[in-house]
């Protein structure tokens, strides 16, 4: 049996919750602690999730000292998860680390070199990577089903995050800024499609704290990718994710949630796998441990990777769209 802790249980770590409660069904595995420094959080998620039976901790160290842990599950605020995941995996476990994997490529690849030398596995929280509609994306760009990809978009608009506290994601230097939180999604998700762009182009605005909005053009030979990130929107809106592919014979859209592929003289709903990304991701995270399996879909290095884009796309905002050399 694999036992879990996870370390810090705010908004994110509800998903992860609620994903271990679906997949202990079928895999040996068990959540039995959690550590947050904040009572209200055990309060939240037992509210969310009919008071589950975890032991609580508000001290990380106390929780190492008293469970046999295996897997910790992190899910802290972006600005503690290099130092964090280091930790974890010098006392020998395995490590699922929330995205970003750090604020900067130049901490990130402490981490990259940590999880190298170590035989646990460590492994990224890239969700889109495992969202059903994403990976139905992936494989028909891959199996060329509608021909060559002409054009792409990506969009991902949320209200202005508010968190508990002193709302930590609105300090720059704690959350990288909607750039990080929120455009690394789809900038990690152009990379997995496409590979490798060959320059960025990215403007941003500054209004509530720093990168609030991002929009990015991804410059490849033979297509045009776009991406738009933007958390100044106001409560009422939410939050929506968005892409539009344009192939040779089809278009693709997924938008308010529901896909949609165009062809000449109709459209159709694809029928793609159930469940959410982030079961999807955990599950994928366990078999990596149960199964030995080689991790061959959101590697540390492609985690690591997205990083040094993001710092890419951020120097290139930060002369108005200056096309800014990645290969
Ligand atoms: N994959 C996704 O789609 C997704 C979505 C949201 C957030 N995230 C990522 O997850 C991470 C957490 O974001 P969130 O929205 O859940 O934040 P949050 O503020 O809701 O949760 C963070 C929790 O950590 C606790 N905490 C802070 N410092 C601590 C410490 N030293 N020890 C123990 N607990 C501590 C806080 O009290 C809080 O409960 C971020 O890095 C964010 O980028 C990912």
């Amino acid at each position: 049996m694999l036992k879990v802790g996870i370390w810090g249980l705010g908004l994110i770590a509800k998903a992860h919750v609620a994903a271990y409660m679906v997949l202990k069904e079928n895999y040996p595995i068990k959540l039995v602690a959690a550590c947050d420094t904040d009572d209200r959080a055990f309060a939240e998620i037992a509210l969310a999730n009919n008071a589950i039976d975890i032991n609580k901790y508000n001290d990380i160290d106390e929780m190492l000292k008293s469970e046999s842990l295996d897997i910790i599950d992190i899910c802290l605020p972006t600005s503690l998860h290099v130092e964090a995941a280091l930790k974890m995996l010098q006392n020998g476990y395995h490590v699922l680390l929330e995205k970003p994997m750090g604020l900067s490529s130049a901490e990130s690849l402490k981490l990259l070199n940590a999880s190298q030398k170590t035989d646990k596995v460590f492994m990224v929280g890239q969700c889109l990577r495992f969202y059903p509609e994403y990976q139905y994306l992936k494989r028909i760009i891959e199996e060329k089903q509608y021909g060559q990809v002409l054009t792409a978009y990506f969009e991902r608009l949320s209200m202005t995050p508010k968190r508990r506290g002193e709302n930590w994601l609105l300090n720059y230097e704690k959350s990288g800024g909607c750039l990080f939180d929120v455009h690394i999604h789809d900038v990690d998700m152009v990379r997995y499609l496409f590979g490798e762009p060959k320059a960025v182009s990215a403007q941003a605005n500054h209004v509530l704290s720093r990168y609030d909005s991002v929009n990015t053009r991804f410059i490849y030979d033979d297509k045009q990718v776009v991406a738009l990130a933007d958390w100044t929107l106001k409560p009422s809106f939410g939050f929506k994710p968005m892409f539009r592919v344009s192939f040779e014979q089809a278009t693709v859209i997924y938008d308010n949630y529901s896909l949609r592929v165009y062809k000449e003289k109709e459209f159709f709903t694809p029928t793609i796998e159930k469940g959410k990304g982030i079961e999807k991701e955990i599950e994928y995270f366990i078999e990596l441990i149960t199964k030995g399996r080689e991790n061959t879909e959101n590697r540390p290095e492609d985690s690591f990777k997205t990083i040094e884009l993001l710092e890419c796309i951020r120097s290139s905002a930060d002369e108005n769209g200056k096309l800014v050399l990645w290969v």
